[in-house]
């Protein structure tokens, strides 16, 4: 199972750790990795790296890692709960590095509902890796726990009496004008363009809306309905400097009113989407959380190639 040759020194402080590459069949380590990840153990395939430690006879560790292009994703790394904080995740981190080429890349991306989180990150500081960023933000939940959360907080929602909603599909031609305006002066990311998001995926027309301030169009928000009861919110933008007056509350609630009228108050809604700006992200952390029976946020490491 193993290769002696691979296995490096034990640091005199713990001598009878011993690292070592897993070949062959890995299956003593199958539960210091996530089930989804077994598989590559038995038999340690092509493609994977998996390097173990052990104490004495016992494994104690196991990092997991896929080669993928231009690099390696770092699956799993994992110490038994009676060997940590001893150094073993390091040596670990340290031998899987030793099997990425020069100047690729080493990525490890996790959730920050990990629960080891501050104790992987700190692994991950401690290794030199680069700072975590954010690549995605997943909500789920049901359409009662939004509007039974707006109920006991309709201020949030009073506050935005000048606006209006209209679905996007009727659009005006001036509606339409201002929304090229707003993206061509980058007043909203041309990611979140309705015309890009309406070419890119087939949208709910009954359920995706924009919003107007005094006749102008300042936002949009589009869902695609996924039968029979899931509505996925795919993309909204509100002009940035009012983005945190709160028309995206006023447009969610909206699309989730519809949701409990047509699905159901106990059908699904999901997110999975990207907050590019610090409005967005604070109405993922604070305002979705409120109501949501699931939130995380994924996350992204690299270590600087070597
Ligand atoms: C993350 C994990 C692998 C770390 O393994 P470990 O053997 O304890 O790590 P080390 O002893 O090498 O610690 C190295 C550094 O990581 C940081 N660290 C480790 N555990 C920590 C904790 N609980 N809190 C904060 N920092 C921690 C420290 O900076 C530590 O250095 P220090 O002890 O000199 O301060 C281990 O906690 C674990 O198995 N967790 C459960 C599995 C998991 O969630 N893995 C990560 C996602 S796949």
């Amino acid at each position: 199972m193993t290769d002696p040759s691979a296995a490096t020194p034990p640091p005199p402080a713990f001598p009878n750790l011993r690292i070592a590459a897993l070949e062959g069949d890995g299956n003593a380590f199958a539960r210091l990795t996530y089930p989804a990840y077994r598989s590559f153990l038995a038999p340690v395939g092509m493609g994977t790296v998996a390097f173990g430690a052990w104490v004495g006879d016992i494994p104690a560790g196991l990092i997991l890692g896929r080669r993928q292009e231009g690099g390696m994703a770092l699956l799993s790394v994992s110490v038994a709960s009676g060997w940590r904080r001893c150094g073993v995740g390091g040596r670990l981190m340290e031998a899987l590095a030793t099997a990425v080429p020069g100047g690729e890349r080493l990525t490890a991306t996790y959730s920050s509902r990990l629960p080891a989180r501050a104790a992987f990150e700190g692994l991950l500081r401690r290794q030199g890796w680069g700072e975590p960023v954010l690549q995605s933000m997943r909500a789920a939940g049901t359409p009662r726990a939004v509007l039974d959360w707006a109920e006991a907080h309709s201020p949030a929602l009073r506050v935005l009496r000048g606006y209006g909603l209209a679905l996007w599909r009727d659009a005006t031609p001036d509606d339409r004008a201002e929304v090229e305006r707003l993206i061509a002066a980058g007043t909203i990311d041309a990611d979140f363009s309705p015309f890009a998001m309406a070419a890119q995926f087939e949208h709910w027309p009954d359920n995706s809306w924009m919003v107007r301030r005094d006749g102008v169009v300042v936002g949009w928000m589009f869902a695609r309905l996924e039968p029979p009861d899931t509505v996925w919110y795919h993309g909204a933008a509100v002009r940035r400097d009012i983005e945190h007056i709160g028309p995206l509350l006023l447009m969610f609630h909206r699309v989730h009113q519809v949701a409990a009228e047509r699905l159901g108050p106990d059908s699904t809604w999901r997110i999975d989407s990207f907050p590019r700006t610090p409005a967005m992200l604070a109405f993922m952390r604070r305002r979705i959380a409120a109501f949501a029976s699931f939130v995380d946020e994924l996350y992204r490491v690299d270590r600087p190639p070597g």
